[in-house]
C-alpha cells in the first residue's frame, strides 16, 4: 500500500481517484483531518472499493501515524496535507505553522522511525514524497527567467513561508539521516473538486450565481496554470523514478494574467450557459482591494522533469479550463455539499 495524506482535499483527492482508476494499483491509506478543505464527497465513487482505507486524523498525531505505518506497512508516503490558501494564511497564520511546519516535522519523524526498522530491501525502495508549491520561490519580475530548482527561496506570504519551512525540513532529513525523500514544487492547479475559495472555481460559481467576479488589484498578476490531472501524473513519475533527495519543478507552460483567466472563463460560460439577458458574464468582473504582499508573477521552468523523467503536461490551458468549467456545470450536488455555512462565513469575512 501507499499512505497518502490530505487525500480528501483538491489535489490529494484527484490523486487518489486517479491512482485507483488502475485496477492493478496498490491500495491507499488516506489520512486526512477533514478541515474545511477536506471533503469526503470527492471520494464517493470509492465507497465500495476495499483498496481505499480512509482514516480521519492529523499528520501531527504521532501515535496515530505510527500505528497506521505499523499496521499497513506502506512502501511510500505522499504528503499532500497542508493548509493551502494564501488569503486564509493572511487572516490567520497559526494553522499554517501548525500543520505545514510542525505537522510535517512530526510526520517526518514517525516515517523515519518506521523506515529505520524496515528490512534492507524495503528500506532501499521506500519513498517519502513531499508535495510543495512554486510559491516558495517568491515573486518574479515580468521578464525574469522562470523558476528552476536552484532558484533561491524567497517566500512572501505566511502560506509560502510555511511551505518553504517544510521543504527545508524534508531536505534536512535526507542530508542528515539519509531518509529517502523526493520533493515536487508545482505551479497553480485547477480542475474538478477544487474548493471554491480559489480563483478559478470561485469565478465559475460566482458567474453562474449572478455574483461579482472579484479581481484583486489590477488583475495583471501572472500565474502558471496546470490541470490537476497533469500534476497527478507528474507525481506518479517522480514517485516511481525520481532521484533521492532531488526536487522537481512541475508546471504547465501556461503563464496567464488573472484578468485573462477570468475573461476566458466568461467566454466559455457565455457559450455553454449564456446569461438570460444575453450579455457576457464579463459584465460581472469587479476590481477589488489587492491582497497584501501579493506576488506579481510565478513561472515554472519544468525542463528538468521532462529531461530526466520524460514528463510533460497533457492538457493545454484551453483544453483544461473548458473541461473544468463543464465539470462545475455538471456537478451541482458536489458544489452544494461544499458551499456550507462555514464557506459562506469565509466569503462574508474576506469579501465583506
Ligand atoms: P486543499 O486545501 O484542497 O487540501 C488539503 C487537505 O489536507 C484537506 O483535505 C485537509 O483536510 C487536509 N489537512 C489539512 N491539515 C491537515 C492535517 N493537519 N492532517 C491531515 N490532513 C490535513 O489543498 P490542495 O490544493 O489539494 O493542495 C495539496 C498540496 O499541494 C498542499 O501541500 C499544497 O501546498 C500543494 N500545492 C497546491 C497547489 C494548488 O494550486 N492548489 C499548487 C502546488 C502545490
Ligand atoms: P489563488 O487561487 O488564491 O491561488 P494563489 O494565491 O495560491 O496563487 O489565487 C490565484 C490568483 O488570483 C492570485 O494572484 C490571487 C488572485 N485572486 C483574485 O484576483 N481574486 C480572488 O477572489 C482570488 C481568490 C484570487
Amino acid at each position: 500500500m501507499i499512505l497518502v495524506t490530505g487525500g480528501a482535499g483538491f489535489i490529494g483527492g484527484n490523486f487518489v481517484l486517479d491512482w485507483l482508476k488502475d485496477p492493478h494499483a496498490e491500495g491507499i491509506i488516506n489520512l486526512d483531518k477533514l478541515t474545511y478543505a477536506g471533503n469526503l464527497a470527492t471520494l464517493d465513487s470509492l465507497k465500495n472499493d476495499s483498496r481505499h482505507v480512509f482514516v480521519q486524523g492529523d499528520i501531527g498525531d504521532r501515535a496515530l501515524v505510527a500505528q497506521l505505518l505499523k499496521e499497513h506497512q506502506p512502501r511510500a508516503i505522499v504528503n499532500f496535507a497542508a493548509e493551502s490558501h494564501v488569503d486564509r494564511s493572511i487572516h490567520g497564520p497559526a494553522d499554517f505553522i501548525e500543520t505545514n511546519i510542525v505537522g510535517t516535522f512530526n510526520l517526518l519523524e514517525c516515517a523515519r522511525e518506521y523506515w529505520s526498522g524496515l528490512p534492507d530491501d524495503a528500506k532501499r525502495t521506500f519513498r517519502f514524497h513531499h508535495v510543495s508549491t512554486d510559491e516558495v520561490y517568491g515573486s518574479l519580475a515580468p521578464t525574469a527567467p522562470a523558476f528552476t530548482e536552484t532558484h533561491s527561496y524567497e517566500p512572501n506570504s505566511p502560506y509560502s513561508a510555511s511551505k518553504a519551512a517544510s521543504d527545508h525540513l524534508v531536505r534536512a532529513w535526507f542530508h542528515t539521516y539519509g531518509f529517502p525523500v523526493v520533493t515536487t514544487n508545482c505551479s497553480n492547479n485547477y480542475g474538478p473538486y477544487h474548493f471554491p475559495e480559489k480563483l478559478i472555481p470561485l469565478v465559475i460559481l460566482n458567474a453562474i450565481n449572478g455574483k461579482p467576479l472579484p479581481i484583486y488589484g489590477d488583475g495583471q498578476q501572472v500565474r502558471d496554470w496546470l490541470y490537476v490531472g497533469d500534476h497527478c501524473s507528474a507525481i506518479r513519475a517522480v514517485l516511481a523514478h525520481g532521484a533521492l533527495g532531488e526536487t522537481y519543478n512541475i508546471g504547465g507552460w501556461n503563464e496567464k494574467t488573472n484578468l485573462s483567466v477570468v475573461q476566458t472563463i466568461c467566454q466559455i460560460l457565455d457559450e455553454l450557459r449564456p446569461r438570460a439577458d444575453g450579455q457576457s458574464y464579463a459584465k460581472q468582473i469587479t476590481f477589488v482591494k489587492d491582497r497584501p504582499g501579493h506576488d506579481r508573477r510565478y513561472a515554472i521552468d519544468a525542463r528538468k522533469i521532462e529531461r530526466e523523467l520524460g514528463w510533460r503536461p497533457a492538457e493545454t490551458f484551453d483544453t483544461g479550463i473548458r473541461k473544468t468549467v463543464q465539470w462545475y456545470l455538471d456537478n451541482p450536488s458536489w458544489v452544494e455539499g461544499v458551499v456550507s455555512g462555514a464557506y459562506r462565513d469565509w466569503v462574508q469575512k474576506h469579501y465583506n
